[in-house]
């Protein structure tokens, strides 16, 4: 079984078929799909009606998942391999607009990357959509390595070695989201990531989130309004993917080449998906203080 590539933008994502996912795949198949990640950065692969544990098989493959314990306060719907990508409540009815858990939901509408506030970050994520709106709830992807190559000469000087702090707190703070129930600044603590990451024998990525709210060792405004800037300048509508989904595709994406959000729709709408992540434990260099205990934390 050969799986084939047909690409879905000009810069990176790559659709794939000829792979079914619901059996277990022979590593050669699977380093077919990984060489595939790497290059294309998203990988939308169309058809894939996915139980829960077929999709944490196929997750596995990757690397080491991620949980996500319930800092938001409210009961969960899934379990905590799993982040619930749904305006659902624990028993599966559509929640109110206002209840805090959509709220906090609010902040994957804002561009970002899965877990850049936990110090060992994510390596990619994988979406399974279980049910969709009629209209809106797409999710944008940008190719945070085409926009680096685009930056001008003395910008990428500039930022060269700069750490930006990131953390969830600062994130959901831009959503009006403060019901975080435990003491997030100890259970989540503000890390340090490079603004830019070098690949021994890759392409150069930025690495920015709505996370990261600062660069260390400038001024707060400073390093804010660059932040800002260089957001503002890596998703232009040439670096940007529109999925549309439909029930059954699957959408795996590097959390450190790119960075996604989520598009508004109908709230009355139920829109479910079902998100697993991979912590990212190869990065060849040393990521800011990563320790093996903060694998886990709320996943967004
Ligand atoms: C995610 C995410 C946005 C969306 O799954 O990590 O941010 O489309 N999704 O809801
Ligand atoms: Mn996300």
């Amino acid at each position: 079984m050969a799986i084939t590539l047909t690409a879905r933008h000009p810069l990176f994502v790559a659709e794939v078929t000829g792979v079914d996912l619901t059996s277990p795949l022979s590593d050669d198949v699977f380093a077919a799909i990984h060489a595939a990640f790497d290059r294309h950065a998203v990988l939308v692969f169309p058809g894939q009606p996915l139980t829960n544990e077929q999709q944490l098989a196929f997750s596995k493959r990757f690397g080491p998942l991620e949980t996500a314990p319930n800092y938001a306060g409210t009961a969960l719907r899934l379990p905590n391999e799993f982040t619930d990508i749904s305006n659902l409540d624990h028993a599966g009815r559509i929640l109110d607009p206002k209840d805090r858990l959509n709220q906090y939901n609010l902040g994957n509408q804002l561009w970002h990357t899965d877990s850049s506030f936990k110090a060992r970050r994510a390596k990619c994520s994988l979406l399974s959509a279980r049910e969709i709106p009629p209209i809106g709830g797409e999710t944008q992807y940008a190719d945070m390595r085409s926009a680096y190559e685009a930056l001008p000469a003395d910008r990428k000087q500039q930022i060269d070695g700069l750490v930006a702090e990131h953390s969830i707190a600062h994130s959901r703070r831009k959503t009006g989201f403060d019901g975080f129930n435990s003491d997030i600044s100890t259970t989540l603590p503000p890390v340090p990531q490079r603004i830019v990451d070098h690949y021994p024998g890759g392409r150069s990525s930025l690495y920015l989130a709505s996370h990261a709210s600062h660069v260390l060792g400038w001024p707060v405004e400073k390093g804010r309004a660059l932040l800002e800037e260089l957001i503002e300048f890596a998703t232009q509508d040439q670096f940007v993917y529109t999925h549309h989904w439909t029930v059954g595709d699957l959408v795996v994406w590097d959390n450190r080449r790119t960075m996604h959000r989520g598009r508004p729709y109908d709230p009355t709408q139920r829109r479910v998906l079902h998100r697993t992540t991979v912590s990212d434990v190869e990065t060849a260099y040393e990521p800011a203080k990563a320790t093996e205990d903060d694998r886990s934390g709320v996943g967004n």
